[in-house]
C-alpha cells in the first residue's frame, strides 16, 4: 500500500470519506498528537487498528467528534459538572469517560461499559470530523508503545505501508496527548495528566481527584499498564540533582565510542560544561517543553545510541503531564 501525505482540501477529505466508510483507517492532525482514526460503528475497522498499530487489545481508545455533534447519542448520563467542563474547555485537549450507551463497537473500549468522548479543536482535525459526521476512534498514529507523532512525517515514519492517508495539519501545537479525566463518579477523577491541568479542573468545578495506580489493584485506565512513548535508541534517565552523574555517563559514553545524547530543559543545558556537545533542549516554559519533548524524542532516536534523560525540576501544572511521558519514555518499564 501506498501512504500519501495530504493537505486537507475537499478532495483529500472526500479520498479520506471513502476509506472510512469502506472500514480503512485514516490518519488526521489534532492539536495533541495525530490519531489514527476509524468509523467507531464498525467493528472490523476498530479491530483494524488495534492491528495497525500492534496495540494490546484491552486498552480502549478514545472516541472524536465534532463540535455540533450530540455526545448524549453515545453516552447515557452527562454529570453536571462535566457540562460546565465541557463549555469551559472543549473544544480543546480533554478527554472525558462517560457510561457509555454501547452503541459504538465494542472494540473501542475493550469491553468496558464506558466511553471516553473527545473533541479536539485543531481545526483540520475538526474538518475531518465535521465531514464525516461519525464518531471516530482513534488513538495516537504511532506503532504501539513508540513516541506519539506530532507531525505527518512522524506518522509516515511508523505507518508507511499501513494506510493510506495521512492528513497533514503541520506540526501539533500541544505535544502531549489530551488529559483523560473519568466523569462517571460524583467529581471529576484525571487518570492521565496533560494540557489541563488539576488546578484548571478545580478552579472551574471545584474538586477533582487524581488516579495513582495502587499495587495489585485493577486499573482504571488500561492504558496505564504500558510502557509507551519510548524511543528506539537506550534511554537513561538522572534527576536534575544528579547533574553531575549525568554527565559522567554521558563523558564515559562518549569516550567508548556510544553516541550519546543529553536531553534536558534549557535552563539545564546552560549549567552543561562545554565538552557537552550533543544536547536535546527542551526548551524554558513548560508549554514549550510539552510542544518539543516528542519531536526531540524522536529526533534523539534518529542520531542516538543513548539518550541520557535528564528530569526538569518541575512537577506540577502541565510539566506533570510532561514528566509522566518523559518517565515512561525513558524508564524501561
Ligand atoms: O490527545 C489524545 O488523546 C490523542 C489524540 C489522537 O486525540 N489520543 C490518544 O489516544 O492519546 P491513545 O489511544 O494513545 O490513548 C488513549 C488513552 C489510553 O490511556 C486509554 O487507556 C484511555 O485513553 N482510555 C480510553 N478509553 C477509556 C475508558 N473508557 N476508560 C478509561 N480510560 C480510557
Ligand atoms: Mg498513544
Amino acid at each position: 500500500m501506498i501512504t500519501r501525505i495530504l493537505d486537507i482540501d475537499d478532495n483529500s477529505l472526500s479520498l479520506s470519506g471513502k476509506i472510512i466508510s469502506g472500514g480503512g483507517a485514516v490518519a488526521f492532525p489534532t492539536e495533541t498528537v495525530y490519531g489514527l482514526g476509524a468509523n467507531a460503528f464498525d467493528n472490523s475497522a476498530v479491530e483494524n487498528i488495534f492491528k495497525i498499530k500492534g496495540r494490546p487489545n484491552d486498552n480502549p481508545l478514545i472516541v472524536h467528534v465534532h463540535s455540533g455533534y450530540d455526545i448524549n447519542r453515545l453516552v447515557s448520563y452527562v454529570p453536571q459538572y462535566a457540562n460546565r467542563l465541557a463549555a469551559e474547555f472543549l473544544p480543546g485537549p480533554l478527554t472525558m469517560v462517560y457510561k457509555s450507551r454501547g452503541n459504538v463497537s465494542a472494540a473501542v473500549s475493550c469491553g468496558l461499559d464506558t466511553l471516553a468522548i473527545r473533541v479536539p479543536s485543531h481545526e483540520g482535525a475538526q474538518k475531518f470530523l465535521r465531514f464525516l459526521d461519525l464518531p471516530v476512534a482513534a488513538p495516537s498514529a504511532n506503532i504501539s508503545k513508540h513516541v506519539s507523532p506530532v507531525t505527518a512525517e512522524h506518522v509516515f515514519n511508523d505507518l508507511n505501508g499501513k494506510i493510506e492517508v495521512i492528513l497533514n495539519g503541520g506540526k501539533c501545537t500541544g505535544g502531549i496527548e489530551s488529559t483523560v479525566l473519568d466523569c462517571t463518579g460524583e467529581y471529576p477523577v484525571i487518570l492521565r495528566s496533560g494540557l489541563i491541568t488539576r488546578e484548571m479542573i478545580e478552579k472551574s468545578v471545584g474538586k477533582c481527584g487524581e488516579y495513582v495506580l495502587k499495587e495489585g489493584e485493577k486499573v482504571r485506565s488500561p492504558g496505564m499498564k504500558y510502557k509507551h512513548y519510548a524511543p528506539t535508541c537506550k534511554t537513561v534517565m538522572y534527576d536534575k540533582n544528579n547533574l553531575t552523574a549525568a554527565v559522567s555517563c554521558y563523558k564515559s559514553n562518549v569516550e567508548q565510542g556510544v553516541k550519546a545524547y543529553i536531553l534536558c530543559d534549557g535552563s539545564t543545558a546552560e549549567l552543561l560544561p562545554a565538552e557537552v556537545k550533543n544536547i536535546l533542549n527542551l526548551g524554558e516554559s513548560e508549554r514549550e517543553m510539552a510542544f518539543n519533548l516528542y519531536d526531540k524524542l524522536r529526533e534523539g532516536e534518529s542520531k542516538a545510541d543513548l539518550i541520557i534523560a535528564v528530569t526538569p525540576s518541575k512537577n506540577d501544572g502541565i510539566m506533570k503531564g510532561v514528566l509522566n511521558r518523559l518517565t515512561k519514555a525513558c524508564n524501561s518499564l
